[in-house]
């Protein structure tokens, strides 16, 4: 079985969008893959309650928890993996999962780690990616699914999806028309490589 692992930080609605599409699509069947695990950094995540609703496997790696440790980042990224690894993960699918990994994370996971973020990549990287394109003026926003490389956001693209930006259009309103179609781009990427 090809295991898939998702990594969340919050509300999950791209997991749940891509758990429903692995359900509706059968992909058990399609490509003998599963969601077999739920990771968050956050214990709150309300992601996690879907996740244990669907009867997948959660775990919470709490990032705080390593805060007083010499190289906290690195150690949190060992302990997230340790639990990544007890799924002997396919694909490693980042939906939401508001950390920076460090690179030795991105290079145990080359070629199986995926990403989507919420502007049309290149343009804004990083955090605030609503109000930026707002202020910036730019006439349309969206969202990218793509490899996760070592430089942030920069990985090689594999969807993307655009939408437009209206005049009146507040980082929220903005925000959630790109969701809309972050669910429709990120399960239809996934199955795409499950496919390969
Ligand atoms: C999504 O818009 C996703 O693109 C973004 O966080 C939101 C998570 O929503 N990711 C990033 O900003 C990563 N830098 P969700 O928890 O409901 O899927």
């Amino acid at each position: 079985m090809k295991n898939i692992v998702i990594l969340i930080s919050g509300g999950g609605s791209n997991m749940a969008a891509i758990v429903r599409t692995a359900q509706a699509q059968n992909w058990a069947k399609q490509f003998n893959a599963q969601v077999s695990a739920v990771i968050s950094n956050k214990a709150d995540a309300k992601g996690l309650v879907f996740a244990k609703e669907h009867s997948i496997a959660t775990a919470v790696i709490d990032h705080k928890a390593f805060a007083d440790q010499p190289q906290p980042r690195e150690a949190f990224d060992a302990a997230l993996m340790a639990e990544i690894d007890k799924h002997q993960p396919h694909l490693v699918v980042l939906a939401g999962f508001m950390r920076i990994l460090t690179p030795g994370f991105v290079a145990n996971y080359e070629g199986r780690l995926l990403n989507i973020h919420p502007s049309l990549l290149p343009a804004f990287p990083g955090l605030h990616t609503h109000e930026r394109a707002i202020e910036a003026g730019c006439k349309f926003a969206g969202a990218t699914v793509h490899r996760v490389t070592a430089e942030l956001d920069h990985g090689p693209i594999l969807a993307q999806a655009i939408v437009p930006v209206l005049p009146d259009d507040t980082a929220d309103t903005l925000a959630a028309r790109v969701l809309t179609q972050e669910h429709l781009i990120y399960p239809k990427a996934v199955a795409e490589l499950l496919a390969k």
